[in-house]
């Protein structure tokens, strides 16, 4: 396995390049990121994936409404997702486009050797696609005549197409789900996928011919390749499958393909019933999280009410967005957006836990310390404490980005920052100032600093900009991103001496009527989106 040769590869999905992304495909991608910077500092060689899925029946029909060549209009829309990416601090490695020659070389090769080997036949297709989500559907699967997904019209289809046979697959498939626990996470997604299998599997029909932008199938050009087929393979082309053995035999298989829960299907039966063909190893892990609902329901471009994330950032900061994100949405479950609930989660968690403790510390200092980090006399118990909850909680959040419960993970940091408030309103530095106990209050205000120190480097993985905002105001020189995970554990590494600034408060309070003042709206139609 990768991580057992100390490499680590990650992937997000990737995203339709047919309009502007919202908060809900930021979450997939921040999340990635946190994960993906986790294990960077934990000493990994992380290859972090993410990139754009171009081709398809959608794509050339936004492009076409919007009366520019399908390769323009995806141009166009790579740029916006790049843009994000950026404001986002997306620590990506790689961004794999599917209309790249890397990608659609490898996707030929892919169904040509399963065409030689006869897993792919042709034969005829009469039943219903879904455009909107690019998928095909059975008679005895649609909802009410319409899309069991997405609840939209569906089209007829009868075209002379290829087809793989996945059902050839179906046994093998089950074993491995059944001997690998891990395989399909969290719990509830694998139940879902045991018992669609169970239900039987069809063979897949991977051709169509009634529309052109797509990957060519080889020996036949009049088809172009099954959209998911295609999408699917960038996982195996971005790490030179078929042109690079070193580079592909360290990063494959992956360890985590992190995919939202509806297209968890996709990747934990079609996908692994092609690499079983192709004769590869299967991920080590799919993992469907949950998804970020509005009051109201599902976020969505027809719906006219999907929120611009860089509207969210220009406003509260990329720190605040992230934080909002990764900690709001529980581990597998779906989590509620609301301009008012990620304000009341940067008001409490940044502003008041975080930026105070960082504030009244470094105030300490300045005024009873001349601004220097005191050297640190011997340990009282209640001192003892705050170190064990320290290293408690960073055990706990290795177990839990262990597991991907990267929410439960800020959680135990946090528990950290309210520990060291709490310790200071039990030992109370200002009064033994007060009364002279130099040396008392001086040791209860380097723990609280060193403690401030190894929380912001807890907090890398998660938050870009504050932990080394924090750092600097220490006074190190470093940035806390260098730092490892073993490093957390090292207690008493803040040299005494340093010259700290309490400087501006780390997160004002957002005063949420001022907020929303401003006149531009965070949803609705995002700007220069093409489509619906
Ligand atoms: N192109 C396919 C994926 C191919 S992967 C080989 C696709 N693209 S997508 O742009 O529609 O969605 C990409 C990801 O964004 C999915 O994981 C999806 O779950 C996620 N999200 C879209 N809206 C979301 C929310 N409202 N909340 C959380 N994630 C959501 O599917």
């Amino acid at each position: 396995m990768p991580e057992e040769r100390g490499t680590y590869y990650i992937t997000t999905p990737i995203y339709y390049a047919s309009g502007k992304l919202h908060i809900g495909h930021a979450y997939s991608t921040v999340a990635a990121d946190a994960l993906a910077r986790f294990k960077r500092m934990q000493g990994l060689k992380v290859r972090f994936l993410t990139g754009t899925d171009e081709h398809g029946q959608k794509i050339q029909k936004r492009a076409r409404q919007a009366g520019v060549a399908p390769q323009q209009f995806v141009d166009r829309i790579v740029q916006d997702i790049l843009h994000l990416w950026d404001v986002l601090h997306i620590s990506y490695d790689d961004f794999i486009r599917t209309t790249e020659e890397r990608h659609v070389k490898v996707v030929q090769e892919v169904v040509s050797k399963l065409w030689e080997q006869g897993d792919i036949y042709k034969s005829t297709y009469t039943g219903w696609y879904c455009v909107e989500c690019e998928s095909f559907w059975l008679p005895r699967q649609l909802q009410e005549g319409l899309c069991p997904d997405c609840g939209r019209e569906l089209e007829k289809v009868t075209e002379e197409s290829y087809f793989f046979r996945m059902s050839r697959y179906a046994e093998p498939l089950l074993q491995h789900i059944r001997t690998h626990p891990e395989f399909i996470q969290p719990e509830s997604r694998r139940n879902e996928v045991i018992s669609f299998i169970e239900q039987g599997l069809e063979d897949l029909c991977i051709s169509r011919t009634t529309f052109d932008w797509g990957v060519p199938i080889p020996w036949d050009r009049s088809h172009v390749v099954y959209v998911w087929l295609d999408a699917l393979s960038n996982y195996i082309s971005a790490i030179g499958y078929t042109r690079d053995p070193d580079l592909f035999a360290a990063y494959w298989p992956a360890d985590v393909h992190l995919v939202g829960k509806e297209i968890v299907r996709f990747h934990a039966i079609i996908w692994p019933a092609v690499l079983m063909a192709l004769g590869l190893p299967l991920p080590r892990q799919v993992f469907g999280h949950g998804w970020l609902v509005l009051e109201g329901g599902k976020m969505s471009k027809s719906k006219g009410n999907v929120v611009d994330p860089l509207v969210l950032v220009d406003r509260y900061g990329v720190d605040a967005v992230r934080h909002f994100l990764l900690r709001e949405i529980p581990f597998g479950s779906d989590g509620t957006y609301s301009e008012e609930a990620l304000i009341a989660r940067t008001n409490a968690d940044l502003a008041n836990d975080l930026g105070n403790l960082v504030h009244r510390t470094l105030s300490m200092v300045e005024r009873y310390l001349e601004g220097r980090i005191p050297v640190p006399g011997h340990l009282h118990r209640i001192d003892q404490e705050l170190r064990e909850t320290l290293a408690a909680a960073a055990a706990q959040v290795q177990r839990c980005m262990d597991e991907l419960r990267i929410s439960d993970a800020l959680a135990s940091i946090w528990e950290v920052v309210r520990a060291g408030n709490r310790y200071l309103d039990r030992t109370a530095p200002w009064s033994l100032f007060r009364h002279g106990d130099v040396e008392r209050g001086g040791t209860v205000l380097y723990n609280v600093c060193e403690l401030i120190r190894i929380t912001a480097v807890m907090l890398t993985p998660y938050l870009v900009d504050t932990p080394g905002k924090i750092w600097r105001r220490l006074g190190l020189e470093e940035d806390p991103g260098s730092i490892t995970w073993a490093e957390v554990g090292e207690w008493g590494k803040l040299p005494p001496g340093l010259r700290v600034r309490s400087g501006e408060v780390l997160f004002p309070r957002i005063d949420e009527r001022r907020a929303q003042s401003d006149g531009r709206p965070t949803s609705g139609r995002l700007p220069g989106g093409v489509g619906e």
